[in-house]
């Protein structure tokens, strides 16, 4: 595995997303593909499989130091005391002392985030969390965010892959030091039909979503596509041994288009 440094944090390169893997097959899910070399699982308290999260990882006989875990707080529990209570709640259903990063979910209005970033900073200085970050920030909340935390933030989650340009807050991340963990990279599959995406896949004897991840990892993010079959898996692991030119890299940056965002809803902030 390749890793990612950021103010202080060394992530893994790729991982595993788990949204809406449940029960057993979440499980069994992280256990295979950190038994097949994923080092680094993202879950959250919303997706309802923290417990089973914890399980895959256990199972996988791997050691807690070889597993970079991600979990995140949902945008009701962001006044300082529900957040402490609801990080507590995670580390009891995942079963752990302390995640590898603690994300907030989606920024809250409602509540101030000067509060927000004081209490997520207590949670790295108590020791639940070795990172911190924040997820689905813009460049104006992520400024503030910074400016509010007295640890160093090391990611924002946000949103990208070939269909969504996210130059803009790709650079302030870059500007505050911090690494881009790249959600729905492969956008739930509606780049792979690209016939750009076809023909430089058919070029590097490689799948469209591995050009897809592959063009995350070299413009700078860490993808974590979700994936339950093994087979899927695998394929999405086999991104280390190929290299996508500038000229290809260009072609793919050209089919961001106006409506490419999938991840919406009213709750969300103004997106840059
Ligand atoms: N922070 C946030 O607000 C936020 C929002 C959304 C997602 N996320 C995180 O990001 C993770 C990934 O995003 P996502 O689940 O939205 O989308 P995604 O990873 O872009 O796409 C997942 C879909 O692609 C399929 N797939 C996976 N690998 C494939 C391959 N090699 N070839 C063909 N199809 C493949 C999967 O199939 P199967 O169904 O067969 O497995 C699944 O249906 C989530 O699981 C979650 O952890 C975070």
């Amino acid at each position: 595995m390749e890793y990612v440094t950021a103010n202080g944090a060394t992530i893994p390169a790729i991982g595993l997303g788990t949204w809406e893997l449940k029960g057993r097959v979440c499980a069994r899910t992280v256990e295979q593909a950190l038994r097949s070399g994923y080092k680094l699982i993202d879950t959250a308290e919303v997706y309802d499989n923290e417990r089973e999260v914890g399980e895959g990882i256990r199972g996988s006989g791997l050691k807690r130091a070889e597993v970079f875990v991600t979990t995140k707080i949902w945008p009701d529990h962001l006044a300082p005391r529900e957040l402490e209570r609801a990080t507590k709640a995670s580390l009891a259903r995942l079963r752990l002392s302390e995640v590898d990063l603690l994300l907030i979910h989606w920024p809250n209005p409602r509540i101030p985030l000067s509060e927000t970033m004081g209490a997520l900073c207590k949670m790295k200085q108590v020791g639940f969390a070795r990172n911190i970050g924040v997820s689905n920030f813009p460049v104006a909340l992520l400024d503030e965010a910074v400016k509010h935390a007295s640890e160093p933030l090391a990611v924002n989650q946000i949103e990208w892959h070939p269909h969504l340009d996210q130059s803009k807050v790709v650079e302030a991340c870059r500007r505050h030091g911090m690494a881009v963990t790249a959600f729905s990279p492969m956008a739930r599959g509606a780049v792979f039909s690209e016939q750009v995406m076809r023909e430089i896949a058919a070029a590097h004897g490689k799948s469209p979503a591995q050009v897809s991840l592959r063009y995350i990892m070299q413009a700078g993010g860490i993808p974590i596509p979700r994936a339950a079959r093994l087979d899927l898996l695998t394929e999405n692991l086999a991104v280390f041994d190929f290299v996508l030119r500038d000229d290809e890299m260009a072609a793919i940056r050209g089919l961001a288009r106006p409506n490419g965002r999938i991840v919406n809803w009213s709750g969300a902030p103004k997106w840059d």
